[in-house]
């Protein structure tokens, strides 16, 4: 605890969290609303949130369910992945990302992220395919879109279906196109912690009227269209199980909330946009700092603000420098432990620390700094100031 003393008297008391969901009067009146309606579930709120949520990314179809993790399970299964597929997913993410495959007895092949963007990388996509692979999973790290120019054409070249993992991309451009019109179908996150939230939820996005309507059907029972009405007025009783489906549906008190997040989504974004300057700016000087890389043909969601420690500059290790921040007042995370590196897909696939070497050295550095609309001026002053004093103070000689 070499930083306690001094922190205490640098920095006081507040506690300045990694994140906290901006919540206004405009989502308590809409879920209150909702509350008083009398229609808690899947309804009218859901559907006018696909229909919003398919207008602002510019995608011909939305499918509103309780997570991101539901949406990549029904993209999968919508696109006919089963037992002995296998599906290319990065290291270098959470495992919601390669749990899915692993849903439909599919085999998730991990693969190594670049040093830089933290993204996949793309020279090593290639490698991994084999006459089983049937897809492959690219997860726009951060917020900031993977080189989908290069995937879709390794995709196109080898018949493989391109199921994009946006948790964090809400809103997020490649070379001018939106995250969510760009691979075969598109899932976006609303937990407690992304651009938007619903509390929980997702939104699968995709041009593909058949599976759109596939993982409608699946993410309620597999049961006959529009089957959430049955309990309305215009609806009626009977319906008919076609597949075994899941239940994954989202309320109409979440898609309450995630209308109006939507309808702030832009200047959510600007916001982060401007703290992301705001750091940039900062640890421009501090060579112990590591700045996160953003291409020049992308907008970036700047969902996450990941430093990368020099270790080789500094007496800690991260965990010690988080330890330091937190000392100061400042929440962190740390995204991600790479997949290769939990006993999980260790045990089960055999992987090796040296496997993915890029995400190993990587997940020794990398701290998550906090990034979200609420931070004030002041906020952003005093993570910067921590930084750089847990720098300073513990800076090789
Ligand atoms: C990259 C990535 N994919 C998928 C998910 C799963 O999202 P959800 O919690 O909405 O299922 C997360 C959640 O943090 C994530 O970070």
């Amino acid at each position: 605890m070499r930083h306690e003393g001094a922190a205490k008297q640098l920095w006081g008391t507040k506690f300045i969290p990694f994140h906290v969901p901006q919540i206004d009067e405009e989502e308590i009146r809409s879920v209150v609303e909702t509350l008083r309606s009398g229609w808690l579930t899947t309804g009218i709120k859901a559907k006018q949130f696909e229909e919003d949520f398919a207008r602002y990314v510019g995608a011909g179809h939305a499918v509103a369910v309780n997570s991101c993790t539901a949406a990549l399970h029904l993209a999968l299964e919508a696109v006919g992945i089963h037992e002995g597929d296998e599906v290319i997913v990065p290291t270098m993410t959470f495992t919601a990302s390669a749990e899915v495959v692993i849903y439909l007895k599919a085999k998730p092949v991990l693969v190594d992220c670049a040093s830089d963007t933290l993204n996949i990388d793309t020279d090593q996509i290639e490698r991994a395919v084999t006459p089983r692979t049937k897809a492959i999973i690219p997860v726009h790290f951060g917020g900031q879109p993977c080189d989908m120019d290069r995937i879709l054409e390794i995709a196109r070249r080898r018949h493989l279906f391109v199921i994009e993992d946006a948790a964090h991309s809400l809103p997020a451009k490649y070379r001018g196109q939106t995250v969510g019109t760009i691979g075969d179908i598109t899932c976006f996150s609303f937990s407690a912690t992304k651009t938007i939230t619903t509390g929980e939820g997702g939104m699968a996005t995709t041009d593909n009227r058949e599976w759109a309507a596939r993982m409608r059907m699946m993410s309620l029972h597999g049961i006959s269209h529009d089957a959430w009405k049955r309990y309305a007025k215009e609806g009626s009783w009977f319906y008919e199980v076609l597949r075994p489906g899941f239940k994954y549906n989202l309320t109409d008190i979440g898609a309450a909330i995630g209308i109006e997040q939507l309808k702030k989504c832009d200047g959510f974004a600007a916001a982060r946009m401007r703290i992301a300057a705001a750091y940039n700016e900062a640890f421009a000087e501090t060579p112990e700092i590591q700045r996160p890389i953003c291409a020049p043909d992308v907008q970036h969601a700047w969902h996450l603000y990941v430093i990368q420690l020099q270790l080789e500059r500094l007496r800690i290790t991260r965990d010690e420098f988080i330890e330091a921040l937190k000392e100061r007042g400042i929440g962190t995370s740390v995204h991600f432990i790479p997949l290769h590196l939990h006993p999980y897909y260790r045990n089960t696939f055999g992987y090796a620390p040296d496997d993915f070497p890029n995400a190993t050295e990587a997940y020794r550095r990398i701290i998550s700094l906090p990034i979200y609309p609420g931070m004030t001026e002041a906020d952003i002053d005093r993570v910067i100031q921590a930084v750089r004093d847990v720098v300073q103070a513990s800076r090789n000689p």
